[in-house]
């Protein structure tokens, strides 16, 4: 039988029965104190007939927020808040990744300990607006981490990955797309350090090697996967050379034996892409989970063809929590409903039906 999106495949540690991915959703939707609560639990357990579920971005300390409601994973009760989580998921046969976000400079005074600058590799201000717990409010110019910072941010991700593991995650996905704070360390246009961090390929991507080395030697590099999106402009981001840059990323990871490497592969606005993710793979070598603006036909023809080893898919799974049986059975997509994907309460969340309901 060749192989194509509902054949099994083992990653890391895990068995998946298909290599249909639910993609990490910001849905602001946590309790106070940044909390997983019930409904979080309910939405959770109806997708969990897909191979591998990646929560939505988590925050791994206080410093890391950037949106309101998003959760985090630095406090006790949101350990326990991802238990009940992690247990649904476990109980109704299922496995799942907490994805692991440190937002930059994309956070605003607002929402910040103490109404602190956000921080970033460089004070390069981001256009744009920060969604704050007052409305959009102006990006500001984000406070440079000094050198001797930065063990300090990497310990906050080895501490919120042995968060996950007390919290029964299967295992981490580090978060280095979409404009977040490692992405901003790993591109040009959001990175003008002149230390051992910036400037040269290697430096950019250096924040991200020693995040990762750090995460694998805590929780075993088969429990880790990473997110890059070379091409996506989102928050701001620009690269003089893309494809370089994310060849030697993909290269750096290489080297650990991860879970995965996950790609966003184009703008995630526009779908707009023009570099060579085959190039990406090769550098990498491992499994390679592709994302962005998939559909079924796109999502078969990648598998089937070796360009990818799983596809993820985000909006699609906002709408359909039985995406895999729609997939295989050839049903009709629920439309997802753009208004209640941020914010809000069960409604666009949790009551989207499933096939024959
Ligand atoms: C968003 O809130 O729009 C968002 C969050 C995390 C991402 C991408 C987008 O990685």
């Amino acid at each position: 039988m060749s192989t194509d999106l509902f054949s099994p495949i083992t990653v890391g540690r895990l068995a998946l029965p298909n290599r249909i991915v639910m993609a990490p959703l910001t849905r602001n939707r946590a309790a106070a104190g940044n909390v997983p609560q019930a409904m979080n639990v309910a939405y959770y357990r109806q997708r969990v007939t897909a191979g591998l579920i990646i929560t939505e971005a988590t925050q791994i300390s206080p410093q890391g927020v950037g949106y309101p409601a998003t959760p985090g994973i630095h406090s006790a009760a949101q350990v326990a808040g991802w238990q009940a989580i992690t247990r649904a998921v476990h109980e109704a046969g299922g496995r799942i990744f907490l994805q692991l976000w440190h937002v930059g400079r994309i956070s605003h005074p607002s929402l910040q300990p103490d109404g602190a600058l956000p921080l970033a590799p460089s004070a390069i201000r981001p256009a744009g607006e920060a969604v704050t717990y007052e409305g959009m409010q102006a990006f500001v110019m984000p406070r440079a981490l000094d050198r001797d910072e930065i063990p300090g941010i990497v310990e906050q991700y080895v501490q919120a990955a042995r968060n996950a593991q007390q919290a029964g995650f299967d295992g981490v996905e580090i978060h280095a797309a979409n404009g977040y704070l490692i992405d901003q360390f790993l591109r040009d246009g959001s990175n003008q350090r002149t230390d051992a961090y910036g400037g040269t390929l290697e430096n950019r991507a250096r924040f991200l090697q020693e995040v990762t080395t750090a995460v694998c030697a805590e929780i075993g590099a088969d429990r880790v996967g990473v997110r890059l999106s070379p091409e996506n402009n989102f928050n701001d981001m620009h690269d003089s050379d893309p494809q370089t840059t994310f060849n030697h990323a993909a290269g750096v990871l290489s080297g650990f034996d991860l879970a995965y490497l996950h790609v966003v592969e184009s703008d995630m606005i526009t779908g707009s892409s023009s570099i060579d993710y085959s190039q990406v793979r090769t550098a990498f070598g491992g499994h390679y989970m592709a994302n962005c603006k998939y559909d079924l036909a796109r999502a078969q023809q990648a598998v089937q063809s070796g360009a990818a080893d799983m596809v993820s898919f985000g909006t699609l799974y906002i709408a359909n929590p039985d995406l895999v049986e729609r997939f295989s059975s050839g049903a009709a997509l629920n439309t997802p409903d753009p208004d209640t994907f941020y914010g809000g309460d069960e409604h666009g969340y949790t009551d989207y039906p499933f096939l024959g309901q």
